[in-house]
């Protein structure tokens, strides 16, 4: 058979394909199973009886292609590998946290055209990726797999993720299809405990959770991944509104719709079905078209058809959605397709991979404090002959990779230790080493390795300290109630300081952590996330000034961990602590510390210097069909070219439904010449004003809104240029829509 492109579905092979199959196989086709490792006989007989319409797990192209023959041997339809490929496949790149930091929608799509490319190497038709959820909550451990806070940010990247996964490459055996993930409100899981229950107005479902989901439908994603977790009480397999209505109907989605693992059986555990024959029917019903890893389907469908209580035809509908995604990736033409392990020997680890996994990791890494301006380093000052790199991460390999991380390797990450070292080679430098502190399964390392840690940054120029968490500690079931380092690593940082050593710490971790104390004892301060595969080298090249770091924060840093859930849009109330109010006791207030953040979302500096001038309106009002242009002015006052990302905020000032004090609605990143000044300018239109109203539908309201540009959301800190009493007032700008 030759393959050809299928970039359409073509509904008469689907029809024709499924007229071959018995009900036993149509059931089949439903049925997703892990395969780790070796495969046993009882999968491959099941695979010969078309009982096995998916496999779950990245085994390579050798064993995927070994699989594939039973199925095509046996006439049975080729079955469709999937994986878990969040973020790189074999080259790791940034956790999509991280990614986001970038706020570099360009590069976080070639990120994910990377990953595919790779995968499909490998013999992988489809990724459980992009996760979108939103989360306001940094103890929950999965908040390192989405795109942060923020609903206008995460769609962007949604959307760019979706097109990284599906369309980038060239070649369809180098695409994969994605999967949006986890429908819907999953990052609201209550106190950070993953798998929680949560409880989200339908509200805060569209504005907060739903955008990301649209734009990953109206990028074309393949399939959604419903989620573990219950909307209102009803868990997402069998919630008819979140699914039918929402998803189907109002989202506009018309792929394929896969359980997370083992969620039908779940449905007895919450108390939602008396027995799994019921779980069963009730997810069928429910257009849940992909049963993972709990045999539900194939078990029990059989006998629901032949007592007449599901109707065979929404098998049927289920089964064309699978077979579509065959289709789609080529297998109802060409099952082998995916499977050349030459081209996946090239593909792993290729130089191609590795620049843009560097690329993004550098992008990634947002500069949170540089005092004095310590960074970055200069490798040819006379004063500096001897860096002391110090702390439980600085040797560190898997860490770096992330809580996902597919077929990745330690052994192919460069530590940050060594990274420095090969930096400094060549020069007059010596680079020492003491681990400080281990916090390897909680085991603390204690006084004397601080003692001796403390000797090591005495004796050097500089130290740097690695600091953060296992990469086991963030990630799925990677709940935390304390937001502080894990360990003596704040004790670490005490310590060395006391030496009077200039201290630069670099955090290694999925989530943002309390770096307070940190951050008063560092002269510098580089949150570098777990950067992936090529994460050692894109910090040298930032402590280095190789590269000029450029990140900004998609998350919220609180300041203490009582701060949390803690983000930057939240609604207007009449004692709003930030609304100008004298009397903070009768405010939105802490009465014991600040309730500001420690950095806030969009927060992050340069070696640049950015002075923004206030921000002008082409005109003082605008009707529903015309627009206004904002302009400003952004001089990038110092000697070197910096990547400056202006963000533009929008608040609606009065309103019939509270909306937040501010909103991100737009942004551009542009790399500003040393010395130089550049003028940008955003177009504000009504889509840009509109809000979910009164009756939970989409409108605009005539008023006056006021608009700000700035270079984060609380709109300090990269300028002295403004020294009024509040920050934003520089940078806003106010119009009536009428
Ligand atoms: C996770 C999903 C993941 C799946 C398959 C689940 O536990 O919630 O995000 O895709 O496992 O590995």
């Amino acid at each position: 058979m030759s393959y050809q492109r299928v970039n359409h579905t073509n509904e008469k092979q689907i029809e024709e394909v499924l007229a071959t199959l018995s009900l036993e196989q149509k059931i089949g086709q439903l049925n997703l199973i892990p395969i780790e490792g070796e495969v046993t006989d009882e999968q491959r007989e099941l695979i010969a009886q078309g009982k096995v319409g998916s496999v779950l797990k990245s085994n390579g192209a050798k064993q995927n292609k070994e699989l594939q023959e039973i199925a095509v041997n046996n006439g049975v339809v080729p079955i469709l590998f999937q994986e878990d490929v969040i973020h790189g496949y074999k080259t790791i790149t940034p956790v999509p946290l991280a990614e986001a930091a970038s706020w570099d929608l360009e590069l976080i799509e070639q990120a994910a055209a990377v990953a595919a490319k790779e995968a499909a190497a490998a013999g992988i038709h489809l990724t459980y990726a992009p996760m979108v959820d939103i989360s306001r909550d940094p103890r929950w451990g999965r908040i390192l797999e989405g795109a942060g806070e923020d609903p206008y940010l995460g769609a962007l990247i949604s959307e760019k993720r979706v097109r990284g996964f599906q369309q980038a490459n060239d070649k369809q055996e180098e695409r994969v299809l994605a999967t949006v993930k986890h429908f819907a409100g999953y990052g609201a899981s209550l106190a950070g405990r993953d798998y929680n229950i949560q409880d989200i107005s339908e509200r805060e479902l569209r504005e907060i959770h739903l955008p990301p989901f649209q734009a990953a439908v109206d990028a074309g994603v393949s399939s959604v991944m419903l989620a573990y977790t219950a909307y209102d009480g009803t868990a997402l397999t069998a919630n008819q509104f979140l699914v039918q209505k929402v998803l189907k109907d109002e989202l506009g989605f018309k792929g394929l719709i896969m359980t997370d693992w083992e969620t039908i059986p779940n449905l007895l555990k919450i108390g939602a079905a008396e027995n799994i024959r019921e779980a069963t029917q009730m997810a069928i019903e429910n257009s849940v078209d992909m049963d993972m890893t709990s045999n539900a389907y194939i078990d029990n469908l059989a006998e629901l058809v032949a007592s007449g209580t599901v109707d065979e035809a929404l098998i049927d509908e289920s089964v064309r959605r699978v077979l579509r995604l065959k289709q789609q990736v080529g297998l109802l033409d060409a099952p082998f397709l995916y499977f050349d392990e030459a081209r996946e020997k090239a593909t792993l680890l290729s130089q191609e991979s590795k620049d843009t996994a560097l690329a993004i990791a550098r992008k990634s890494m947002v500069l949170l404090e540089n005092k004095a301006a310590l960074l970055p380093l200069d490798k040819s000052d006379e004063k500096l002959k001897k860096v002391a790199v110090i702390g439980p991460f600085a040797k560190a390999q898997e860490d770096l990779n992330g809580w996902w991380f597919a077929m990745g390797k330690g052994e192919d990450t460069q530590n940050i230790f060594d990274a420095i070292a090969a930096e400094c080679s060549g020069f007059d430098i010596e680079v020492t080493f003491s681990q400080g502190v281990s916090i390897s399964k909680f085991d603390k390392v204690g006084e004397e390795f601080i003692t001796e840690a403390v000797k090591t940054a005495a004796a050097a120029d500089v130290a740097i300290l690695v600091l953060g968490e296992e990469h086991w500690m963030s990630g799925e079931g990677g709940g935390t109630a304390s937001l502080h380092l894990p360990g003596l690593q704040e004790q670490l940082v005490e310590a060395i300081s006391a030496s009077l050593t200039p201290v630069v710490s670099v955090i290694v971790s999925g989530r943002p952590y309390v770096l307070t104390n940190v951050a008063s004892k560092s002269t510098a301060l580089l949150q570098a996330w777990m950067p992936g595969t090529m994460g050692g080298k894109a910090v040298a090249d930032i402590l280095f000034g190789n590269y000029n770091p450029a990140g900004r924060l998609p998350v919220t840093f609180p300041y203490h961990q009582g701060q949390v859930p803690i983000f930057y849009n939240y609604k207007r109330t009449s004692h709003s602590f930030d609304a100008g109010e004298k009397d903070l006791r009768y405010t939105t207030t802490y009465r014991d510390v600040q309730s500001e953040p420690l950095y806030p979302f969009g927060y992050g500096l340069s070696y640049s210097e950015f002075v923004y001038s206030a921000p002008t309106l082409s005109a003082t009002s605008m009707t529903k069909d015309g627009s206004i242009e904002l302009s400003v002015t952004v001089e990038n006052s110092s000697a070197v070219d910096g990547v400056e990302t202006v963000q533009l905020y929008i608040r609606d000032e009065v309103s019939k439904v509270a909306r937040p004090f501010m909103e991100l609605k737009d942004f551009q990143q542009v790399t500003i010449p040393a010395g130089k000044s550049l003028t940008l300018s955003f177009t504000i239109t009504a889509e840009k004003l509109a809000y979910i109203g009164p009756n939970l539908q989409s409108c605009v309201e005539t008023g006056i809104f006021t608009v700000f540009a700035g270079p984060n959301s609380y709109l300090k800190g990269t300028s002295t240029n403004f020294t009024i009493e509040k920050p934003q007032e520089a940078y806003a700008a106010q119009f009536r829509f009428v």
